[in-house]
């Protein structure tokens, strides 16, 4: 793997992620994870820009480390750990402020938004939360980074300012690039396809949780929002509700969307609905009962995620003392 590019990429533990995040996200880690050096991170110390029930993001962070593990990354190119395990995040982020605009940082449209939903709490953590992004990203030297397009501004940020560094100080970071998934990206609500799926809506009929048993799965499925008319064909504009289920369905099955319409061809909404929920069981269940186990197992779960960590901190602790160097730190002895 000496050769290979890196890849980085970060999860929120806010909430257990969802089939669009894993039909858009996890499963492209895994995928990524054969031929390249991976780096997925639970960011926990993003999540703690809005305010989090301790209890809770503990088991969460537990949950989503167990998820994305039971997804199955190839383990021998893999490092998945947790943020705050590598307190190299938290030193590269001081840093890195010196070298981010209060301007750039006000023109951030996910900042935009949060203090928008989140007016009591403003808080200097969520100002500065896409330098956190760009040191997570820089300090792996990640060439490639796969995000939805709601992080592409984040991501063209933590290229500006790894290129103000190095214009600065010499070739001390990677400029990283983003992936952005095509099909399978905008994965919509089960109960309001003009929204994306989201693992933190407060109606968990429009989502698909990585955790929900068989029954919940295809009971949402069968409930899910369609469209008038009864057949099932590609129309995201004119049929954004049984589209959407065809998109979960051709990305379940391997199928295209082409194949699916022919094969329920003259079956109406009722069969195709039920067939989606099996497919979606069907690519959640070994996961779910992957994941179980290793939540039921806290003793193993635990080196896992101190393996992980070191993993993660040998690769970080090389390049921060670069930046350190660059910037005029003394060496630590
Ligand atoms: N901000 C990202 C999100 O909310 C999560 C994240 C944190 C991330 N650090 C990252 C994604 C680094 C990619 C690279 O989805």
């Amino acid at each position: 793997m000496e050769q290979a590019k890196t890849v980085f990429s970060g999860i929120q533990p806010t909430a257990v992620p969802t089939i669009g995040n894993y039909l858009g996200a996890l499963s492209n880690y895994v995928a990524l994870s054969k031929n390249h050096r991976c780096v997925y991170s639970i960011v926990d110390m993003h999540a703690i820009t809005v305010r989090q029930d301790p209890e809770t993001l503990r088991r969460r962070a537990r949950e989503v480390f167990a998820l994305v593990m039971a997804c199955g990354p190839e383990p021998a190119n893999t490092a998945l750990y947790v943020q705050s395990h590598v307190p190299a995040h938290a030193e590269l982020c001081w840093i890195l402020n010196n070298f981010t605009m209060f301007g750039e940082l006000s023109r951030m449209t996910q900042f935009k938004d949060k203090s928008a939903k989140h007016a009591d709490n403003i808080n200097a953590g969520l100002f500065i939360y896409p330098v956190l992004q760009a040191a997570d990203i820089l300090l792996y030297d990640a060439h490639i980074v796969p995000i939805g397009e709601d992080q592409k501004q984040h991501l063209e940020l933590a290229r500006d300012i790894a290129i103000r560094f190095n214009g600065i100080y010499g070739d001390v970071f990677v400029v990283p690039e983003h992936l952005i998934p095509k099909l399978g990206g905008r994965i919509m609500s089960l109960a309001d396809p003009s929204h994306k799926m989201d693992k933190s809506d407060p109606n968990p009929a429009g989502y698909i949780s990585m955790l929900d048993d068989r029954d919940t799965i295809i009971k949402k499925c069968r409930r899910a929002v369609t469209d008038s008319g009864s057949e099932v064909r590609y129309d995201p504009a004119g049929k954004p509700g049984v589209s959407n289920l065809m998109t979960i369905y051709a990305l379940c099955t391997g199928k295209d969307t082409d194949a699916v319409s022919r094969e329920f061809a003259g079956q109406g909404y009722g069969a195709f609905k039920e067939a989606v929920g099996e497919a979606a069981d069907g690519v959640l269940a070994p996961i779910r009962s992957k994941a179980a186990e290793l939540t039921g197992d806290p003793a193993r779960l635990d080196t896992l995620m101190a393996e992980n960590a070191g993993r993660a901190a040998a690769i970080a602790g090389p390049v921060l003392n670069r930046v350190r160097e660059a910037v005029g730190f003394l060496p630590r002895k």
